[in-house]
């Protein structure tokens, strides 16, 4: 049985010097209990314990308490110990002061914290985890365990972790040491911590974004200037530039490929011009490059990180690719940047788990992780393709998608006419979940749609999902 804790008290004996007796004991506990500082019902030390810590015999705090259970001051419940007797029945427990509740600021709207699971997840960024390799990650978690369970925990990650990740950067073109690598838990925290070391007071972000990197900035008091463009049309480098100019970000966040929410993908001349106005305008990059090896026949996006070199901040994740539960991403930064960027890891959570970052270690460094991929990506152009055609074959006129060719998700855009806020009810009310895109946009929304996941759901349901998709639409 669980036991309140007990209450704790003071007794000094009558003179200094004097050995302790059992009227000390009742004298000290019937002045507290007169002043009101013990509430009714809390529960006194065991006698064990008062004889311990006072140096008494066990008969004369025994002695004690008797004498104050037989004044009505307390009272003993079989074979739960001695408690501030009750002066009135029903008397509750109450603390002696009521401190303020301490003041939080409002919680910004972050969406559901759960995957239903009786839903068609239209919108959601995550790929079906039966088609990720549960069953090799347990074996190096095995693996790894039977090795033995380190003590502590390497603050900037998992060294062995830390190698394979820059080794395999390096095999991608990109000039990165295992130094300059920091373990996060997941991408969000790489972007935590890049916020919380900021100096800059603005940082720019493409409209739309990714909502909780935008949300993320604005917590920790970042001011957020939104670059919008429209993922039919490419990144409006001129905009851009004026604005960036007008604004003076010191930091450009942004997703080179399979964006999200668009799908969009910058092309090479994009990553030079915006390299070269980051030269021109003094601001930083912060590179988030979640999808670059989302793409068929093992081949990957250029990033801004490989034309750029060291100067870029670049974070990407394992958690769509490998297994969400995980939570582990990563941020590359240059040498002098890392003892900073540590440091606010440092301050956020010490470290983060040791056998997480082992297993996932042991995965790559088994070779797991590039096979995987490999059969992974063949699935997910497969489900591509068959929801490119069941857009084509159900959408009504007015309807667009962009076609990123690779990641998990697109961009759907919807006529104007079409109120989003009642579609997405209607399609709740018949399971199929499409987000909220409120968040996406640092700005006013520039675009009129959401993004619709290919990579979660088998082909037949996400065909059913888009039928009822496709009903409502043309209702509204
Ligand atoms: C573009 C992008 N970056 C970063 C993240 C953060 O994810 P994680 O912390 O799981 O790596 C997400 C999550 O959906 C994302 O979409």
């Amino acid at each position: 049985m669980s036991r309140a804790p007990y209450v704790s008290f003071a007794v000094r004996p009558e003179s200094p010097g004097r050995r302790l007796g059992s009227r000390d004991v009742v004298e000290a506990l019937s002045q507290e209990l007169s002043l009101g500082r013990l509430p009714v019902g809390s529960r006194l030390p065991p006698v064990r314990v008062l004889e311990a810590q006072l140096g008494l015999s066990k008969n004369t705090v025994q002695t004690a308490y008797d004498e104050l259970v037989a004044r009505g001051l307390l009272e003993t419940r079989e074979r739960e110990g001695v408690f501030v007797a009750a002066r009135s029945a029903g008397h509750e427990v109450t603390p002696a002061f009521e401190a303020p509740l301490p003041k939080l600021k409002p919680p910004p709207d972050l969406g559901p914290t759960r995957i239903p699971r009786d839903s068609i997840m239209l919108s959601t960024v995550f790929v079906d985890p039966e088609l990720l390799p549960r069953d090799r990650i347990e074996e190096c978690a095995r693996s790894v365990l039977r090795e033995g369970l380190a003590p502590f925990y390497d603050a900037q990650g998992h060294p062995g972790l830390r190698d394979a990740i820059a080794r395999r950067l390096r095999s991608r073109g990109m000039d990165v040491d295992a130094d300059e690598v920091i373990v996060t838990c997941g991408s969000q925290q790489a972007l935590d911590i890049v916020a919380r070391a900021s100096e800059v007071r603005r940082v720019a972000v493409e409209s739309p974004t990714y909502s909780h990197a935008r949300l993320l900035f604005e917590n920790a008091g970042l001011n957020v200037t939104s670059l919008p463009f429209d993922p039919f049309r490419g990144i409006p480098l001129d905009e851009w530039e004026q604005e960036i100019r007008r604004a003076r970000p010191g930091l450009l966040y942004n997703i080179t490929s399979f964006q999200n929410p668009t799908g969009y993908s910058y092309s090479t001349h994009e990553l030079t011009s915006l390299l070269s106005l980051a030269e021109r305008y003094g601001f930083s990059l912060l590179e988030d490059d979640w999808g670059s090896d989302m793409l068929s026949g093992s081949e990957y996006r250029p990033m801004l990180r490989l034309l750029g070199g060291k100067n870029v901040l670049y974070v990407n994740s394992f958690t769509k690719k490998l297994w969400p539960s995980l939570r582990v991403g990563f941020v590359v930064a240059a040498p002098h940047l890392v003892p900073a960027l540590i440091a606010q890891k440092r301050l956020s959570a010490l470290g983060n788990p040791w056998l997480t970052e082992a297993t996932v270690a042991e995965f790559l460094e088994r070779g797991y992780y590039d096979a995987h991929l490999g059969s992974l990506q063949r699935e997910l152009d497969a489900r591509y393709a068959a929801c490119l055609e069941t857009l084509s074959q159900l959408m009504p006129e007015g309807v667009r998608w962009t076609t990123p060719g690779g990641g998990p998700t697109l961009w759907l855009e919807l006529p104007r006419s079409v109120d989003l806020e009642k579609l997405r009810e209607r399609c709740a009310l018949r399971k199929v979940l499409i987000e909220s895109t409120r968040n996406h946009f640092a700005g006013a929304p520039n675009l009129h749609g959401f993004r619709v996941s290919f990579a979660f759901s088998p082909v037949a349901t996400l065909r059913r999902g888009l039928e009822i998709l496709a009903e409502e639409i043309t209702r509204a």
